[in-house]
């Protein structure tokens, strides 16, 4: 995927996401505005969703930097239970069933993890909630 005028976001080192794990960050995108994302890590795999549950918007973890299911196999909606697949973010089971979580783009450069935004995340109106 390209990113046309993205915009690169460092959010942490690669070794400070546990394996497997989760982490959530929040950034900045001018004095009101702000997005809620997260990195999946599953030994080979490296992921970024943005932390909206397709079903209603809702952020998904279950405590803070919490995401996945108890086998660390799914990421799991903690309001309504849905389970998406880490590796592309589709969901298979859960009232948003076939609906897929919003991927972003990563960057790892020297150790540390970065998103690269694309200009639609800065120009998007907020989910009404
Ligand atoms: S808000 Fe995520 S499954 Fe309903």
């Amino acid at each position: 995927m390209s990113v046309v005028g993205g915009r690169r976001h460092d959010l942490c080192r690669l070794h400070e996401i546990d394996d497997p794990g989760t982490r959530g960050f929040e950034i900045d995108l001018d004095d009101t505005r702000s997005i809620r994302l997260f990195v999946v890590r599953r030994g080979e795999l490296l992921a970024a969703y943005r932390n909206n549950c397709p079903h209603t918007g809702a952020p998904l973890e279950w405590l803070p930097d919490q995401f996945l299911d108890l086998g660390n196999s799914f990421i799991q909606c903690a309001i309504h239970g849905a389970l998406f697949r880490p590796e592309d973010g589709y969901c298979v089971r859960g009232p948003c069933i076939g609906q897929s979580l919003r991927r972003l783009t990563l960057d790892v450069r020297d150790g540390h993890v970065g998103v690269l935004l694309a200009d639609e995340e800065f120009n998007e109106r907020p989910a009404a909630s």
